[in-house]
């Protein structure tokens, strides 16, 4: 009843230091930091971030409350990206739009986002991790893992949607992601680093890239040969559509998977990688199922999808540290949530990782532990309790995609290469910024080959 919805006064205001409010706490580990409001606060409370007062709802409820009607007609995404949009010059993007222009636009990408990108070309992944391991992963070599992962994965993306890695391009695409993302999107770092000349350099490298790929897609189109996958099905949209993807967006979508994909991928991989080194009796499971992979001659989507243990390694890598620890909104109306009412046009924090952490839904929350997520446990599928990919509308379009891409970097690298944290006894440092996730200086000794580069035979794809 209304009656008994109190107002936004009677929010409690998360404790913070004198001017920066709950600004360092947040930047220093923003998992914890989420969690520790949840349980002195409950599951509405305010934080201070950069002088911005923001609203925080957590917690499993939270994380449901994103997919109903409420929640779907309650919250927009533009603010939160429109910086962004405006750097490209573009009119706007699937993350920012909402409703019914979201659906259409989410429509025509679906397929592409979908792992149909990579049905038959498993044989072309498992080539493409052994040249990128060639070149990033040598024997004797103490590897960057998440660097040498982002590597891995734009070189995937790459070949795989466009027929070629832009390889040249990686450090520009991630100074861009970082410089972006830090600035116009979570607004962690103040406008003035967009001037920097690394940054501008990387900016106008970035728009070469998004020029070349456009010539590149309209000669396909002109010719008729686009190719059958996002990028192809983009250019296709744009002809077709183009009120809903004009010339002027073009750059910003064509190069959307690298930006999508880099950091969660890399970071999600590299998290699972330092948790696998560490956590005792994994690596044997790990290497056994991946060499049980690939001692087939082919490999298709099911093998990948039915490495169990593997996912499950990476399930918990992405409960542990998720990439999307919060997904940011603004009210579009008054919203009512666990007895509060808070106000329209409001920044609005949706803590959907709380529950990540929470011993009430995985004992010993801390552990890592794969198992929780066989059959005889599945404590992920407690209603809320687990939203690595986000929630609601805009739930990830890449997350299948995303699974059998990471399926295949760690069964290739696991049973390729012998690994070792560098220094032995490492504890992960995170950053949490632009994406949260392992920190850039965390590395791995590669020890030796254990297996060669055995190149897979490819899938037979029967006609339809
Ligand atoms: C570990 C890997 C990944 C994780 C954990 C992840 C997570 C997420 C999350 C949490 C969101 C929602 C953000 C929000 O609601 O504000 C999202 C959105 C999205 N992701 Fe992913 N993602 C991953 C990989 C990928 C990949 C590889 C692609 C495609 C190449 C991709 C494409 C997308 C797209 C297009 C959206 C926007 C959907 C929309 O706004 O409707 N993601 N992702």
């Amino acid at each position: 009843m209304d009656v008994a919805l109190k107002p936004a006064t009677e929010i409690p205001n998360a404790k913070g230091v004198p001017l920066a409010g709950n600004t360092f706490e947040m930047a220093k580990d923003p998992a914890s930091f989420f969690v520790r409001c949840y349980r002195d606060y409950g599951p509405v409370y305010r934080v201070n971030v950069f002088g911005r007062k923001q609203y925080v709802i957590a917690g499993a409820e939270a994380a449901k409350f994103m997919s109903t009607r409420a929640g779907r007609e309650g919250l927009r995404s533009k603010e939160f990206w429109q910086d962004f949009i405006d750097h490209y010059g573009a009119t706007r993007s699937l993350t920012q739009v909402d409703g019914d222009e979201h659906r259409k636009m989410r429509g025509l990408f679906r397929r592409g986002f979908s792992r149909q990108a990579v049905v038959g070309r498993y044989h072309e992944l498992a080539d493409i991790g052994d040249r990128s391991m060639a070149d990033k992963w040598k024997v004797g070599d103490s590897v960057p893992v998440v660097e040498g992962f982002q590597y891995m994965i734009v070189q995937m993306i790459g070949e795989i949607m466009t027929g070629d890695a832009p390889l040249e391009y990686v450090k520009d695409i991630r100074t861009n992601i970082l410089f972006l993302l830090n600035v116009l999107v979570t607004k962690q770092r103040p406008k003035i680093m967009l001037k920097s000349p690394k940054f501008k350099k990387a900016s106008a490298r970035m728009n070469e890239l998004g020029r070349q790929m456009i010539v590149d897609f309209k000669a396909h189109a002109d010719n008729g040969t686009l190719p059958d996958n996002l990028l192809g099905d983009i250019m296709q949209g744009h002809l077709d559509h183009p009120d809903l993807i004009p010339e002027s967006d073009l750059a910003l979508i064509l190069t959307g998977p690298y930006v999508a994909g880099l950091d969660t991928v890399a970071n999600t991989v590299a998290a699972a990688t330092y948790a696998i080194l560490k956590t005792p009796g994994v690596l044997e499971k790990v290497q056994a199922e991946a060499d049980a992979l690939y001692a087939k001659e082919t490999v298709t989507e099911a093998d990948v999808r039915g490495l169990t243990y593997i996912q499950n390694c990476l399930k918990e890598a992405m409960r542990l540290w998720p990439i999307a620890v919060a997904q940011m909104r603004t009210t579009t109306k008054e919203i009512e949530f666990e007895g509060y009412k808070i106000p329209a046009n409001e920044m609005i924090f949706i803590g959907t990782s709380v529950p990540h952490f929470m011993e009430e839904y995985f004992p010993n929350p801390m552990t890592f532990d794969p198992d929780r997520y066989n059959d005889d446990r599945k404590e992920h599928m407690c209603p809320g309790a687990y939203s690595p990919f986000g929630r609601g509308p805009h739930t990830c379009l890449g997350q299948n995609l995303a699974e059998v891409l990471m399926g295949m970097i760690m069964s290739r690298l696991f049973h390729r290469l012998d690994l070792s944290l560098d220094p032995p006894g490492y504890v992960l440092k995170t950053k949490s910024a632009p994406t949260p996730g392992p920190a850039m200086d965390f590395k791995v000794k590669v020890v030796g080959e254990r297996r060669p580069a055995k190149a897979l035979t490819p899938e037979v794809i029967e006609d339809e």
